[in-house]
């Protein structure tokens, strides 16, 4: 999905000594199609892994290695910065800048900004389980830098355990977050997403168009805004957001089951999952076989609990938020369907025009009235959305329908 979620950031990406290397290309990548403006350095054992034609190639700017290339470039690069990000950060490195040593250009950036810092270590599992290490990153972390990892898993060396660099998506994930304002931390938010799948038999079932973009957005922009998020999902084929808990989920039932369960631990609920409103009352054991001559099959279906108002209806429930996908008529059935649910803020999209779509339009319905917000991307309309929730969600939740 292209955004332009950087656009008016200026980073400088800072490469130490590291196999890890080969994953800044990628990173770089990253940052710039998201419209981040970047300034390269590596230090002398980084260009050992991995080129500086191959880094200025990809940033669009000369790579700086050395102390000694321009006049003062620890001052200058330092003060342009939005934030330092070194990836990946050696064990060497961490090190350096837990004991404010600055004995070439990288290291004397660090001491010298006036912005945030970020550190991506990537080193083998015992230099990082080394309790000097340990030392070193409890003292960078009480020092207010953000550590990002590392993961867990097989290494360069042959080894298995932590210290591998997170994947080049995850940290492009984690330095977006960085930059957003954080308006729901210490929120427990509770989001549905996708469609729900109702089987007929086992190979056959009924479900519907959502691709789950909208809700996979939200719970990505209420993960970003600080929030402790937990994203029930039915079948899509999505990545998780990056710091999301995934629950995936088939049925309406599977939903409503989870949902009930996690809710007394949420303090917001946005239903977004487009759920299937009915399901055949028996699933045959066995395909459905089509016999000649035979009678066509008929289905008897039953409903399917109602979530959103399920959660509504609860003596102190979370905050809730309900989508509606209506065809036409938004108005009218948006504001129908908020008062049906009973739920304080519904927000509302022609579902035609939006399903599998990466762009949204949508109207906020509320006591107050209807608000239209204009039509956007579906990663900036959830960032909206969520400072919209932020806005009229308390801290604690409870009963707020007026
Ligand atoms: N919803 C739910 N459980 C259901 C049906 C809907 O939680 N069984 C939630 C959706 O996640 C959404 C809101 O209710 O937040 C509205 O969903 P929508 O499908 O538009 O409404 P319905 O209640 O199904 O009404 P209708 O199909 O008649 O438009």
């Amino acid at each position: 999905m292209e955004s332009s979620e950087l656009a008016g950031k200026h980073l400088v990406l800072g490469l130490t000594g590291g196999i890890a290397c080969y994953k800044i290309a990628e990173l770089t990548r990253l940052l710039i199609k998201a419209g981040a403006s970047m300034q390269i350095v590596m230090t002398d054992a980084a260009t050992q892994f991995i080129t500086p034609v191959t880094m200025q190639a990809l940033s669009g700017r000369p790579v700086y290695t050395s102390q000694w290339d321009a006049r003062m470039p620890h001052i200058d690069l330092a003060r342009e910065a939005d934030a330092i990000v070194i990836a990946p950060a050696s064990t060497d490195f961490l090190a350096k800048i837990a004991h404010g040593m600055c004995d070439y250009l990288l290291s004397t950036l660090c001491i010298a900004r006036d912005c945030p810092l970020l550190v991506v270590p990537a080193m083998n599992r015992q230099m990082w389980q080394n309790p000097a290490t340990q030392r070193n990153v409890a003292q960078i972390r009480a020092d207010g830098i953000e550590v990002l990892g590392p993961d867990s898993g097989s290494q360069a060396c042959g080894e298995v355990g932590d210290g591998r660099m997170i994947e080049p998506e995850a940290a492009f994930e984690a330095i977006c977050a960085f930059f957003q304002p954080k308006l729901l931390r210490g929120q427990r938010v509770l989001i549905t997403a996708g469609p729900t799948f109702e089987p007929l038999d086992p190979v056959r079932g009924i479900t519907n168009r959502s691709s789950g973009k909208m809700g996979f957005a939200l719970a990505r922009a209420a993960a970003q805004a600080g929030a402790d998020v937990h994203l029930v999902a039915g079948p899509v084929s999505l990545p998780t957001p990056w710091g999301v808990y995934r629950e995936d989920v088939q049925t309406a039932q599977q939903m409503h089951d989870a949902v009930m369960h996690a809710t007394p631990d949420a303090d917001i609920f946005i239903a977004v999952a487009a759920v299937a409103d009915w399901r055949v009352d028996h699933v045959s054991e066995q395909k459905i076989k089509k016999i000649p001559g035979a009678t066509q099959p008929s289905f008897n279906f039953v409903e399917n609990p109602d979530i959103l108002a399920s959660v509504a209806k609860l003596p102190n429930p979370p905050y809730c938020v309900g989508f509606a996908a209506e065809s036409g008529d938004l108005n009218v059935h948006g504001e129908e369907k908020r008062k049906r649910k009973k739920v304080p803020l519904l927000i509302g999209n022609l579902g035609p025009l939006t399903f599998g779509r990466d762009d949204n339009e949508v109207v906020l319905f509320e006591d107050s009235g209807a608000t239209p917000l204009p039509r956007a991307d579906k990663r900036q309309l959830a960032r909206t959305l969520i400072a919209e929730i932020a806005k009229r969600a308390p801290k604690t939740g409870g009963p707020l329908l007026s």
